[in-house]
């Protein structure tokens, strides 16, 4: 499958309070990064917009009431009918969130994705852990507009209802293509068939995902000797200031429960070896390999590449390095970092290059794609990204 041209319906199934909206929209975020036209489709929204406050409480999601059993059909079908008007047109990627939690549901959603020629799979989340299932509905039930009118308890016991009809008719996904997230990440069944390395990485990044409240830093490396020159590229050693950046660095986060992921290079190690914490060499996290450029400084470039200097001018971050790569280039490189940043339960501090991190940030961050090779990224600086919590995203905030 070329993943560029794919028309993917990624359909979620499973008990309310499983984190399907969750992994939905940092799928979502996943996609968009790397330039997709990602959108999720969520049925409740829908219900809301349509049937208002009276569709929120239990009784709506009583199979045994077929009043309400055909206007649940009748939502989920309209806002499968606006995914499918999307993904035919200008979408590459969909996303269905809802429970599916009945085989029927997933026979009729198998059979419009071959209608309209779209690729499909089913994302399972099952979860048996008690903690992560708590934390969840205590995030629903704070945030969900379903339960605003609610006090806590009421909001709680009506929750609990709700769920109980679910299970009620809850059958497994047992056929089709799926994947089955078991309690974010602890394993992840793959049952789609082979060579479908898209699918794989989605699999790989929805299983990394997890519900920790941790924070991410970036920093760069201290600075060398080719930064003092105004150089790209290379593998220098750090100067004495780029050293005492480092040893200030770590005595800044002495004592914190930290994993330091460095790329291969030397003045990222050498940063990271004041550190007495778990040290992770992560090739990918790499700087943007400037081709040809390499050990170049910009007045050189500009001088004896002119051409090359116009066109990383024009456009920034499509401009690739002649025998290097472009902006867009290195994300496709620093999404296995992402996929190993979102499976770390602790804290993560990442040492890497202006151009990385400024990757890394606009994941975390949505940026305007063009504006990604903008983002101010100093020596000497830390920056913190803290997720805010399972449905508002990241802050972040340069110390
Ligand atoms: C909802 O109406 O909140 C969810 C509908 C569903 O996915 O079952």
């Amino acid at each position: 499958m070329d993943n560029r041209k794919a028309k993917l319906a990624v359909i979620m199934a499973g008990l309310p309070a499983r984190g399907k909206s969750y992994l939905s929209l940092r799928l979502q975020r996943y996609l968009e990064w790397q330039g997709y036209r990602a959108r999720i489709f969520n049925v409740g929204a829908y219900r809301r917009e349509s049937l208002g406050a009276p569709s929120s409480k239990s009784d709506f999601f009583d199979p045994r009431e077929p009043v309400f059993a055909r206007e649940r059909e009748r939502i989920a079908k309209r806002c499968f009918g606006d995914l499918a008007e999307w993904l035919g047109g200008a979408g590459d990627i969909a996303i269905y969130d809802a429970t599916n939690v009945t085989a029927s549901r997933r026979d009729y959603l198998r059979s419009e994705c071959g209608r309209y020629g779209f690729e499909h799979v089913f994302v399972e989340n099952v979860c048996d852990d008690p903690e992560i299932i708590e934390k969840i509905i205590r995030i629903k039930l704070e945030h969900s507009a379903d339960y605003a009118g609610f006090g806590p308890e009421a909001a709680r016991a009506d929750f609990a209802r709700r769920l109980g009809h679910y299970e009620s008719v809850y059958e497994t996904v047992s056929d089709a293509a799926h994947m089955k997230i078991i309690n974010f990440g602890l394993s992840v069944v793959r049952a789609y068939g082979e060579e479908r390395p898209f699918l794989d990485e989605i699999a790989d990044f929805l299983g990394a995902v997890n519900l920790m409240d941790k924070e991410v830093f970036l920093t760069r490396h201290g600075e060398t000797y080719f930064n003092c020159e105004d150089r790209i590229g290379g593998d220098s050693p750090l100067t004495e200031r780029g050293a005492g950046y480092a040893g200030r660095l770590a005595a800044h986060f002495k004592g914190k429960d930290l994993v330091v992921f460095t790329s291969a290079k030397r003045r990222t190690i050498e940063t990271a070896s004041f550190f007495d914490c778990e040290m992770v060499v992560l090739p990918e996290l790499n700087e943007i390999n400037s081709g040809l450029c390499d050990g170049l400084s910009y007045a050189e470039i500009a001088e004896r590449r002119p051409e090359v200097n116009e066109a990383r001018n024009y456009d920034k971050l499509n401009f690739r390095y002649p025998g290097g790569e472009s902006y867009m280039d290195l994300i496709q490189r620093v999404k296995k970092a992402v996929i190993r940043i979102e499976a770390e339960k602790r804290d993560v501090l990442v040492i890497a290059h202006r151009a990385v991190n400024r990757c890394l940030v606009s994941y975390f961050i949505p940026t305007p794609p063009e504006d990604i090779p903008y983002i101010e990224m100093p020596l000497d600086r830390i920056i913190r990204i803290a997720r805010l919590n399972a449905h508002y995203g990241c802050d972040w905030k340069v110390i």
